[in-house]
């Protein structure tokens, strides 16, 4: 059965949360067996890289005892890999920061290269593309493939029908490439 794993990088389950569960359910309806699992970054205990590279060049693992310990193993596992962020001083919030610097083991090892990946980034105003660059980096440095991005700019209100069409299409794009 095929994966997708979601990460929502914001503090709060609000424009990325929803722009985020609104992709899953587009997968979901578009095919039952794929399973997707939605993680919001708050609800785990991610700390930085301590940076000192050689442990995980050398072992493929991090000697860091927290929550990311959980996620490599789904992560090596999934199919698909959304992330989803907020727009923080044109950038990725820390918690997407701090979870895309911990995936080094993964860089080494390759664990997820060739698995698709997929970028949210929604901001107030500007820097949503900036955000997104970041993700996008970091999808090609893991050798993954890039199937689709959004960027939602919403002034500060709630997301709206337009930004669900388009998670609703990102959704949709998802489960049609995981049938090929
Ligand atoms: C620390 C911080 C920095 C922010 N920086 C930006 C920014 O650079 N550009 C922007 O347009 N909005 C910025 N915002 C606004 C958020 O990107 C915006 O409210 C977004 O919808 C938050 O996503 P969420 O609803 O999923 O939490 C910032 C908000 C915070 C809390």
């Amino acid at each position: 059965m095929a994966k997708v794993l979601a990460v929502v990088g914001s503090p709060r389950k609000k424009n990325t949360y929803t722009v985020i569960k609104a992709v899953i359910e587009a997968i979901n309806r578009r095919r039952e067996d794929i399973t997707a699992e939605l993680i919001h970054l708050p609800d785990f205990d991610i700390k930085h890289c301590d940076g000192c590279s050689d442990y995980c060049e050398k072992t493929g693992e991090c000697k860091t005892e927290d929550d990311m310990q959980k996620l490599y193993p789904k992560l090596k596992l999934t199919n698909v890999l959304i992330i989803g962020t907020p727009t923080y001083f044109w950038d990725v919030s820390g918690l997407v920061k701090n979870f895309i610097d911990r995936s080094l083991p993964l860089y080494y090892t390759k664990a997820l290269k060739g698995k698709m990946g997929a970028a949210i980034a929604i901001s107030a105003a500007d820097g949503h593309n900036q955000a997104l660059a970041v993700i996008g980096n970091f999808f090609q440095l893991h050798g993954m493939k890039e199937v689709g991005s959004i960027a939602v700019v919403r002034g500060g209100e709630p997301v709206g029908k337009a930004e669900l069409t388009m998670a609703n299409a990102l959704g949709e794009k998802i489960a049609s490439q995981l049938s090929q």
